[in-house]
C-alpha cells in the first residue's frame, strides 16, 4: 500500500462570520500550542478548513501561519461569465484556496447538483490546480435497498469517465485528487458508519478508480470518510487500510474539537 498523507478536512458549511472565523483561528493557535503541535514540522497529517466564501480571504492568511490550508465548499465550472451568484476556480485561488469540496450531498439534495455537473467541476478544479474533494454517498433508503454499490458506482463513474477522457492532459498525482465517502444518513446525525462498513465502501471506491485509471493512480488518490466523525471515533476510521482521513462538519467548528481530531490522527 502506498503511504498516503492523512487529510483532516473541516467543512464549516454555512457557519461563521469573518469575526467568528478569526476567533476560531485564535483558539486553534492556542490549542495547537498547548498540545505542542507544529503542523509544519510533521509530514503525516494535512489540515484543511473549508469555509464559507465570505470568510475565505482573511482565513487563508491567518491559517497559513499555522500551516492549515483553506478550501471552498463549491465552485462554478466556467472561467468567467454571466452566472449570477457563482464563484470560479480562479476566484477561489485568488483568495488563497488550495481545496474545493465538490458534490457534497447537501448540494446534491438542495441545489440539484448532478453527477455530470460534479464531474465537470472536478475536471476544471484539477486543470486549474485546485484539489477537489469530491463527495459521494448513499441515502438510508438506498442502503436499506442494498443499492450502496450501485449508487457509489454511478457517482464515481461520472467523474472517472471525464478523467479517462482527459487522461492525456490530467495525470492524477498523489494528494491532488480526493474523494470523500459520506453516507448521507450519517451526516450531522450522530449515526456514524462502522469503520468496517466505511472501509468496505472505500475499498470498493479505490477498486473502481483502479479499474479505470490503473492501480498506481488508485493508490495515489486520498479517500476520506465523512459523517459524524468526532475526536473519539476518528482513530477507528484511520486504522482502516483504505481510509486516508476525514471530512468533518460539526466537530470542525470548535478549535478544541478540531485540534483533538488532528491530535488523534497522528
Ligand atoms: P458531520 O458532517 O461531521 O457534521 O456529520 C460531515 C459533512 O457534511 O461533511
Amino acid at each position: 500500500m502506498a503511504e498516503r498523507k492523512r487529510l483532516i478536512a473541516g467543512n464549516w458549511k454555512m457557519y461563521k462570520t469573518r469575526e467568528e472565523a478569526k476567533a476560531f483561528v485564535e483558539g486553534l493557535t492556542e490549542q495547537l500550542a498547548t498540545a505542542n503541535i507544529n503542523l509544519k514540522e510533521q509530514n503525516s497529517v494535512k489540515a484543511v478548513i473549508c469555509a464559507p466564501f465570505t470568510a475565505l480571504a482573511g482565513l487563508a492568511d491567518m491559517l497559513e501561519v499555522q500551516h492549515v490550508a483553506v478550501g471552498a465548499q463549491n465552485m462554478h465550472e466556467a472561467e468567467v461569465g454571466a452566472y449570477t451568484g457563482e464563484v470560479s476556480a480562479a476566484m477561489l485561488q485568488d483568495v488563497g484556496c488550495q481545496y474545493v469540496i465538490l458534490g457534497h450531498s447537501e448540494r446534491r439534495a438542495y441545489f440539484a447538483e448532478t453527477d455530470a455537473g460534479v464531474a465537470k467541476k472536478t475536471i476544471v478544479a484539477i486543470h486549474k490546480g485546485l484539489i477537489p474533494i469530491v463527495c459521494v454517498g448513499e441515502t438510508l433508503t438506498e442502503r436499506e435497498a442494498n443499492q450502496t454499490q450501485t449508487v457509489i458506482s454511478s457517482q464515481m463513474e461520472a467523474v472517472l469517465d471525464e478523467l479517462v477522457k482527459q487522461s492525456d492532459q490530467i495525470a492524477v498525482k498523489e494528494g491532488q485528487f480526493v474523494i470523500a465517502y459520506e453516507p448521507v444518513w450519517a451526516i450531522g446525525t450522530g449515526k456514524s458508519s462502522s469503520a468496517d462498513d466505511a472501509q468496505a465502501v472505500i475499498g470498493f471506491i479505490r477498486s473502481l478508480i483502479a479499474k479505470r485509471l490503473g492501480e498506481a493512480t488508485a493508490q495515489a488518490v486520498g479517500i476520506l470518510y465523512g459523517g459524524s466523525v468526532k475526536p473519539d471515533n476518528i482513530k477507528t476510521y484511520l486504522s482502516m487500510q483504505d481510509i486516508d482521513g476525514a471530512l468533518v462538519g460539526g466537530a470542525s467548528l470548535q478549535p478544541d474539537s478540531y485540534t483533538a481530531l488532528l491530535v488523534n490522527s497522528f
